[in-house]
């Protein structure tokens, strides 16, 4: 049976760009798979190289933690648990660590991208980012990968690591991960047409409250088309948006009222409005109800770990067992 894992930072709420592209598609998978076979998880070490004080984290955890609960995440079948909980990664994260091509590792994208703004504010974290996250694939052997486009370096970096390092060792230790991408979510536009991020203050946060949620929708760049004008609803982020979460008869309508004119983009950003709160008002709910329980966020998720764990401490001292160390208690 071949496993899913994936896993969501802990650098703030998820925003409907990691609700459709990961939330969503990884739910429908890990629900429905044999027991025990699912693996999701908070990338709460993978935070810190972006969150400069490290004590907003763990409420943060909660954040993500009650986002994939409120989607339905059936945590008897699917381990969930935060990445810190189960240290073994980082062990199998400094394994390797020490055979993967320095060289290799600088032409990674991330790295490229921060390198050009300001060298002196890379930690040696956010250089070896990648590392970690193979290591988090790699240590439960998991093949499928939901995620978004913006990771796809990633896990071709985790699976040149699990090719290598076969054949470092001579046998197959590690299975080759595939990203998981669903073509029409892989990325998400935020409010400024760019891709929806945590850290751009362009995203959609559904979990907020009604008020900061239509703030949010009304700051969707638009052209500056009177009411009157027809519109292109190709090119427009209103309709983008909209055509990802609308049934096809209301993106229809939508679409014709775009190219008839007499529809303005107000109107547009209004019905996007009410379509979000009506299409995920039991999830909303849900959030908020999860978060004043943080208590039983916590036994989730200390459950979760506890299954991990086990599964990853017998992998590890397998692999130990090849690299010729001891094995751990
Ligand atoms: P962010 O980039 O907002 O900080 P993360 O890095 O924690 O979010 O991403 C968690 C997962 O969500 C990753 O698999 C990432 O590819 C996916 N993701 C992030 N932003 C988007 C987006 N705009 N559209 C689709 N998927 C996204
Ligand atoms: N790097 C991913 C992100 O920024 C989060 C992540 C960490 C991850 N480890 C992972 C995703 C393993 C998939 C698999 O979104």
């Amino acid at each position: 049976m071949e496993k899913m894992l994936t896993g969501i930072r802990s650098t703030g709420i998820p925003h409907l760009g990691n609700i459709l592209g990961v939330i969503i598609p990884s739910i429908s998978i890990a629900n429905k798979k044999a027991k025990h076979s699912s693996f999701i998880f908070i990338a709460d070490l993978h935070s810190m190289v972006q969150i400069e004080n490290i004590k907003i984290i763990k409420n943060n955890t909660y954040q993500i933690a009650a986002a994939w609960l409120a989607f339905g995440l059936d945590i008897d079948n699917c381990l969930f648990y935060r990445q810190s909980d189960v240290s073994y990664v980082t062990e199998l994260a400094w394994y390797f660590n020490c055979f993967y091509p320095y060289q290799r590792l600088a032409l990674s994208h991330a790295f490229k991208k921060n390198k050009m703004k300001e060298i002196e504010k890379i930690s040696v974290g956010l250089f070896t980012y990648p590392i970690l996250m193979a290591a988090d694939i790699l240590l439960y052997n998991a093949k499928i990968i939901p995620v978004g486009k913006d990771q796809l370096q990633h896990i071709e970096i985790a699976r040149r690591i699990a090719y290598f390092f076969n054949k470092k060792i001579g046998k197959k230790l590690f299975v080759l991960p595939n990203a998981f991408l669903q073509k029409k979510n892989m990325f998400v536009l935020g409010t400024d047409g760019k891709k929806m991020s945590k850290s751009q203050k362009n995203y959609i946060n559904i979990f907020s409250s009604d008020e900061v949620l239509k703030k949010q929708i009304m700051s969707i760049r638009t052209d500056s088309k009177s009411v009157e004008e027809k519109k292109d609803p190709e090119t427009d982020y209103i309709m983008s948006l909209y055509s990802l979460i609308a049934p096809l008869e209301k993106i229809e309508i939508m679409k014709k009222r775009y190219l008839k004119g007499g529809y303005g983009y107000f109107e547009a950003k209004v019905a996007l409005y009410e379509y979000i709160i009506h299409k995920f008002s039991s999830e909303r709910k849900k959030f908020f109800s999860f978060m004043k329980n943080k208590p039983l966020l916590d036994h989730i998720l200390a459950l979760g770990a506890k299954k991990a764990k086990s599964i990853a401490h017998e992998r590890l001292n397998w692999i130990r067992k090849h690299l010729k160390f001891n094995s751990i208690d």
